[in-house]
């Protein structure tokens, strides 16, 4: 039922033609305030075209508007108000969400096109940045909003396995490392080996020439050079695997910079062919003069191949292999203009779809105003960090639930979903403070906050032991329902705006608002009494835990029925 259609067309049928349909329905807003009604559509337009008052082309449509739908339309100064009829309307959006259950919102924007999401994409032997945590948070809500839209989400994460730092790695093993160590905490040690190599690099200078010797051998297939790299990469994925298991993301391909180890020269051969390639200074690069930006580098002097030849690359796979509508890259802002060169060498090239790329940046986490950082020593261990969100979650549910059978399990979810939630609900362009404690409260904007509401609502439900399968409720009439309804009809825009704008915040943001509907609807109405309506109102508390649990879940996030 599109109420805003409708209406459109009522009005318009006044109108003989004076505007559009279409032209209508765009006009079209929603009051602030309940006392304006639920929709209003503002007559300046036709006021300067027909140059009337809009005051009086308001008054002269009210009353002409006959529709049971539209309980009264009323002129408000240049605006015409309209009311919905609330039975009518309430038993149609409780009916339709009951049938639709969690395929509400559903949208067919994508029609299975594919939309290729590089996200989270952390660097072997090294540690899981924070960064890197709100890139895996982000890129995954997006993925499971495209889905929800109707797109193909391929969720790829384009490890940094390749590189410069794999010769140093390699020297400072052989010097000083120890199989068993690094067996046992292979991050840790693999990371206190990057560190040492350079503090060490510092007084002897050779260590430098030596890694880049082993990074050529690395790249030109040397067995062992090969075996090691290929341990430290074996060996760091399984931790990262401990914190997608915790998170519960999946990707479909983990092909990062080394797999296009072999395919380059042919992205180098394509440059020339297309008279793109220049040499400055020994190197080859992709002048981009013509957009005031710095060249990009391509090929070393001494033919080192550099991240954007990698991404060039993986950008020229990826478009064979998916034929992508859209490429998405969730990345921080340090990256901006490593990602505008990418794009622009490939519309330099010729390529149309470039134009269908885009990069995802983000803010940074800080902690007491300043950037928590994993370098220098001073690690934030990520596993740990979850971990502790979910012994700090596990507290509040036994000091508030003691008796609830699956604790340990529910304290995973609220831990997880708190972190989660706390990284989404605010624009993702905006630096998060990073506190667990605050992102752990039951009250509040908080993620635990929505899963309590959606578990109490759930509660509610079992305490009434009515079926609510094959029911046909009936309309409901008072203003706190209204309230509800009218967000959850809102829910299937929020997700589209939330999809275009790749804002995750969007659909957080509404989660916080119809939770607190839902709250003061508790408050005030007695759900449980049993008159005529019960029925209807335990449907509306239904569709509520449906739009709570779907919302939560595009978030990243579980619901459970019980906490
Ligand atoms: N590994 C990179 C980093 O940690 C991020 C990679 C992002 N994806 C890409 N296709 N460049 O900074």
């Amino acid at each position: 039922m599109n109420l805003v259609k409708m209406y459109a067309e009522e009005v318009s049928l006044q109108l003989n033609g004076i505007l559009q349909l279409d032209e209508v329905e765009k006009l079209i807003e929603k009051p602030k305030y309940a006392d304006q009604g639920d929709l209003a559509f503002p007559c300046f337009t036709l006021a300067k075209m027909l140059r009337k008052s809009p005051q009086m082309i308001a008054n002269e449509i009210a009353d002409k508007i006959k529709n049971p739908i539209f309980e009264k339309v009323q002129a408000d100064g240049p605006y015409l108000n309209c009311f919905l009829n609330k039975q009518i309307v309430s038993k149609e959006i409780l009916q339709t969400l009951l049938k639709d259950g969690s395929n509400y919102g559903s949208l067919d924007i994508g029609k299975r096109k594919n939309v290729v999401i590089d996200f989270s994409s952390p660097n072997i032997a090294k540690p899981f940045s924070m960064g890197h945590l709100r890139s895996t948070v982000i890129g995954n809500a997006i993925a499971n909003i495209a889905e929800k839209c109707g797109y193909r989400a391929v969720r790829i994460n384009h490890l940094g396995d390749w590189g410069t730092q794999f010769g140093k790695l390699i020297v400072a093993y052989k010097l000083w490392g120890s199989d068993e160590s690094i067996t046992v905490n292979p991050i840790k040690e693999l990371l206190d080996l990057y560190v040492k190599f350079h503090q060490e690099a510092e007084v002897d200078s050779k260590l430098e020439d030596e890694a880049r010797a082993w990074f050529k051998k690395l790249e030109d297939g040397n067995e062992e050079a090969l075996q090691l790299w290929k341990w430290f990469r074996d060996e760091s994925l399984q931790e990262f695997s401990k914190i997608y298991q915790l998170l519960g993301v999946h990707f479909a391909s983990y092909q990062g910079e080394a797999f296009y180890n072999d395919k380059m020269d042919e992205t180098i051969e394509l440059l020339k062919k297309k008279g793109l390639l220049h040499s400055s200074d020994g190197a080859q690069v992709v002048e981009l003069t013509e957009y005031d930006l710095p060249p990009c580098l391509i090929e070393k002097s001494d033919g080192a191949t550099l991240y954007a030849t990698r991404d060039l690359t993986a950008a020229l796979y990826r478009q064979e292999k998916y034929k992508f509508e859209k490429a998405l890259y969730v990345v921080g802002h340090e990256q901006s203009l490593h990602f505008k060169q990418v794009f622009l060498v490939l519309e330099k090239m010729g390529y149309d779809w470039a134009n269908h790329m885009e990069h995802i940046p983000f803010g940074f986490i800080l902690k007491d105003g300043k950037k928590m950082s994993t370098r220098k020593g001073k690690i934030v261990l990520l596993e740990e960090v979850i971990e502790e969100a979910i012994q700090l979650a596990l507290k509040s549910i036994e000091a508030k639930n003691p008796e609830l059978p699956n604790k340990e399990e529910v304290a995973k979810m609220v831990g997880v979903g708190a972190i989660i939630f706390h990284d989404l609900k605010n624009e993702r362009q905006n630096n998060i403070e990073f506190s667990l404690e605050e992102m752990l409260h039951f009250e509040g904007s908080t993620g635990p906050y929505i899963q309590y509401t959606h578990a109490r609502a759930c509660s509610i439900l079992r305490k009434s032991h009515i079926d609510l399968t094959g029911l046909n409720p009936e309309g409901l009439n008072d203003d706190y329902s209204w309230t509800i309804l009218k967000m959850l009809m809102e829910f299937p825009s929020v997700i589209q705006r939330s999809f275009n704008q790749n804002e995750p915040s969007q659909i957080a943001r509404y989660l916080i608002a119809l939770s607190q509907d839902f709250n003061k609807y508790y408050g005030h109405v007695k759900i449980l009494s049993e008159d005529q309506e019960q029925e209807s109102r335990l449907a509306l508390v239904k569709v509520v835990t449906i739009v709570l649990s779907e919302g939560l879940r595009l978030l990243g996030i579980e619901a459970p029925e019980e906490m």
